[in-house]
């Protein structure tokens, strides 16, 4: 079977950061001014501690730009929960990004539609995203494409599924709390960007990790739609790596 995506197996969570940044560092080094898509949930929060540490070290990240993979719709930026705050805390700050350059789809406003269009030419503009920063669903899910979102979609407004409501009702003081509504980079604005990183960890996403990978491409898994990626980078640890077989194409990231 011949595997599209570029795998990695790292042993642990830490060298999966360590192997993600060097991918991101890498990509820097080359166009500082790089434009990231930035993903939020627990997966990268590492690659984004790890990226922190080298910019203290001296890593100069100040030219690059950043897009937002996707918001609670109906979480103001400055309520703790919106990803506008997860990006400005663990994001714009640490790794001292220009917070002008930092930009997250609107979940409040008066014409999200607009702002969904908006988005969209912002991307555009900027030259389209050198690097997207993925993680993945327990259901498949890329950024919020739920399954069944068409992989030609564009940054609109979304539903939940209500798995994923469950999944993230950890961030919420109730369950109820969780929005319904989402706003969302589209698969097809997701399958433009020039390099895509896709990163898991631990054994509850190794289903949908091999669905990814070895499963057939399918709006059931809309992450599976990497399989058609120019160049779709999968960094996963050994509990995530868990469903792919020995003879699958991947390599082992040097230990952490
Ligand atoms: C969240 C986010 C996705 C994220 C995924 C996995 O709901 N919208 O962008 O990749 O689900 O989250 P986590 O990394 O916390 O497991």
């Amino acid at each position: 079977m011949r595997i599209d995506v570029e795998i990695i197996i790292a042993a642990n969570a830490d060298g999966v950061a360590i192997a993600a940044a060097d991918v991101v560092t890498d990509m820097i080094r080359d166009t500082p001014n790089a434009v990231l898509g930035l993903a939020t949930g627990s997966s990268p929060l590492g690659l984004y501690a790890e990226l922190a540490a080298r910019v203290a070290d001296g890593l100069d990240m100040t030219a690059v730009r950043g897009f937002a993979l996707d918001e609670y719709v109906g979480l103001t930026p400055d309520d703790p929960r919106s990803y506008a705050h997860v990006i400005d805390t663990n994001v714009t700050g640490p790794l001292r990004l220009d917070p002008g350059n930092v930009h997250v789809p609107a979940g409040v406003g008066d014409d999200l539609v607009a702002a969904c269009r908006q988005y969209e030419d912002d991307i555009t503009r900027a030259g389209g995203i050198d690097l997207q920063i993925l993680g993945i669903g327990r259901n498949g899910h890329l950024g919020f494409n739920e399954p069944a979102s068409s992989f030609d979609s564009r940054t609109r407004i979304a539903l939940l599924a209500e798995s994923t409501r469950r999944d993230n009702a950890r961030f919420f003081e109730r369950p109820e709390d969780v929005p319904v509504q989402c706003v969302t980079q589209g698969l097809g604005t997701i399958m433009e960007a020039r390099t895509t990183v896709l990163i898991a960890t631990g054994t509850s996403k190794a289903e949908a990790i091999t669905r990814a990978v070895r499963g057939p491409v399918s709006t059931q898994c809309p992450a599976s739609i990497l399989q058609r990626h120019q160049h779709a980078v999968i960094i996963v640890d050994e509990a995530a790596a868990a469903g792919l077989r020995s003879t699958d194409d991947y390599r082992h990231a040097d230990s952490a």
